[in-house]
């Protein structure tokens, strides 16, 4: 098909639309409204003209036989999913969790002198850099010869991707503390700036499904912030349910700002956006 028929199609037709909702529900639990019909055709659109597929269920019928199936769904996620971020999003969450959550842990966890956090959903990286700033900046001292990992987890290869870079656009990094800057940045050219091999030694990056893959254990905190939008009750409640199975006792839970938890979970509310387990 030419490219110029791509660029006009309509969007997909309801029938269509269904289709691609259930694989997507199928495969990274994320429920989307018939409201997204119009941005689903719009991003979809991007991946025909690559291909050069001539409608939607084309598309639909490649995905269920492409032999890098699994590669092309992931790119299909990767059109749909937000991933807007920023460092020390929510500062008020950041204080309580320099000023309660890390000494409550440093103090529980004296004796084996390890700290294992995850950042679910961690997007472009920044949320999970903001927690090993925090870590290095204010624990420094408490914190020699303890082994520290931050593991940043993303459905999406190509945030994983731009994580891992550690590179950020001067815009992005405005509004982060000169001093901060100055030591866990560098500034490889006029227009960006890097996070630091100090901070990325304590950070890894991997691209997992939180609704399909298999969850590591023994974290000490996990962040999962401004993910669970995507999913419908049921999977929310299974994901907060495996976060359960995954922390140690008296770990902690942080979600995003309005994000509650479900009636049946067993997590003890501390303060807005702050669990323990007990
Ligand atoms: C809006 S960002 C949140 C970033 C960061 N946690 C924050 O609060 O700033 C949501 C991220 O969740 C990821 N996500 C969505 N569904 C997911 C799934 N099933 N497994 C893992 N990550 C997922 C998206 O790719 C996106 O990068």
């Amino acid at each position: 098909m030419e490219q110029k028929k791509i660029y006009q199609m309509d969007r997909m037709s309801l029938p269509d639309f269904k289709l691609f909702q259930k694989m997507i529900y199928t495969e990274a639990g994320i429920n989307l409204t018939e409201k997204k019909i119009t941005l689903l055709s719009n991003r979809i659109r991007k991946r025909l003209k690559v291909l050069e597929l001539g409608s939607y269920y084309k598309y639909y019928q490649y995905l269920k036989r492409a032999e890098d199936k699994e590669k092309e769904i992931v790119k299909m996620i990767n059109t749909i999913t937000t991933n807007v971020t920023h460092f020390f999003r929510n500062p008020k969450q950041f204080d309580l969790f320099k000023n309660k959550v890390l000494p409550d842990i440093i103090k529980n966890n004296h004796k084996r002198k390890s700290i294992k956090i995850l950042s679910a959903g961690c997007s472009t990286g920044e949320e999970p850099y903001s927690i090993a700033i925090i870590l290095l900046e204010y624990f420094k001292e408490e914190l020699t010869n303890w082994y520290l990992e931050i593991q940043g987890v993303d459905i999406s290869t190509d945030v994983i991707n731009r994580a891992n870079t550690g590179i950020y656009k001067k815009e992005k990094i405005k509004d982060i503390d000169y001093k901060i800057l100055n030591k866990y940045f560098i500034e490889p050219d006029d227009n960006t700036y890097q996070i630091n091999n100090k901070v990325k030694s304590i950070i890894n990056f991997k691209r997992f499904n939180l609704k399909s893959d298999n969850y590591s254990s023994s974290y000490d905190i996990i962040f999962c912030r401004n993910v669970v939008i995507y999913f419908d009750s049921a999977t929310k409640e299974e994901i907060y349910r495996k976060f359960y199975q995954a922390l140690r006792s008296k770990g902690y839970f942080l979600v995003g700002h309005s994000e509650g938890m479900l009636n049946n979970n067993k997590f003890h509310y501390i303060c807005p956006g702050i669990y323990i387990k007990n």
